[in-house]
């Protein structure tokens, strides 16, 4: 168990024994997954007791009290925490999901929490998103389009056009389907993933995009598109309740679509 390194004023005992909130009548069991690359240590699981009368309802309200109250060496992302933004994506009692969205009181009484699976760790809480963000740069998620705007001002969508981007605009990129992926697990050097190709269909479907078929050229590939088995883990986990199972199997009819 660790030691950890107090706020100045905390009164919580420094002993490495796991932190307790004693006296609470609602207590919630953590346990953390701890990594720093820098202490040379193995990673290990840090306990921590939090009093649910004094703390927000959602996972993310507990984690910041923890940081706050108990130990600040405690590393993770978030930012608006309202499902908005995707940093606060990490593994809950062996589901991905959002911290921020994540209520306390529907998990079982000890929370066990990871960094999203199968990913690099930087530190603690925190995984590598390096790789899929260039993943994402790949599919060139930017509107191509080589004739002049009709207006000579924007492209105009129909509201049928518009429609078919729904479920799609939606993703906030937290990478919550793509590291519960078994495929993506074991080809994520190759296999671009849930997540990476929901946006390749987001443009793909994009009324406003003239590069349908070199889209479709880069993503005909044994790896890149079909090392996907319809596992469907993405579609059961994605947090904003997207289905990247959905868009990839459009995009594979798009595929089969132009050999005919
Ligand atoms: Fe996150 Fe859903 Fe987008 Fe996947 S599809 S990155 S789970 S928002
Ligand atoms: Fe993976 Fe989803 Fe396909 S979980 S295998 S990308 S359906
Ligand atoms: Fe932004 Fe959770 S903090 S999605």
């Amino acid at each position: 168990m660790a030691t950890f390194t107090l706020p100045k004023n905390s009164k919580i005992r420094k002993d490495g024994k796991a932190h307790t909130a004693a006296g609470a009548s609602r207590v919630k069991k953590f346990k953390i997954y701890r990594y720093d690359p820098d202490s040379g240590e193995n990673p290990r699981y840090d306990t921590f007791e939090i009093d649910l009368d004094n703390c927000g309802p959602m996972v993310l309200d507990a984690l910041i009290k923890i940081k706050n109250e108990i130990d600040p060496t405690l590393t993770f992302r978030r930012s608006c925490r309202e499902g908005i933004c995707g940093s606060c994506a990490m593994n809950m009692n062996g589901a991905n999901g959002l911290a921020c969205t994540t209520a306390m009181e529907d998990l079982p009484s000890e929370v066990r929490i990871t960094p999203l699976p199968h990913m690099d760790v930087i530190k603690d809480l925190v995984p590598d998103f390096t790789h899929f963000y260039a993943q994402y740069a790949s599919i060139r998620p930017w509107l191509q389009a080589v004739s002049p705007a009709p207006s000579g001002k924007e492209r105009k969508q129909s509201p049928e056009q518009r429609e078919k981007l729904d479920g799609l605009y939606e993703c906030i990129l937290c990478a919550c389907c793509s590291t519960s992926c078994p495929s993506y697990w074991w080809n994520s050097d190759k296999f671009l993933g849930p997540a990476i190709l929901l946006q390749a269909y987001r443009w793909l479907a994009d009324s406003r995009d003239e590069m349908t078929g070199e889209r479709l050229d880069a993503l005909e590939d044994p790896f890149r598109l079909y090392r996907c088995h319809t596992i469907m883990n993405c579609a059961n986990v994605c947090p904003k309740g997207l289905s990247p199972a959905r868009a990839i199997a459009e995009i594979k009819k798009m595929q089969a679509e132009r050999q005919i």
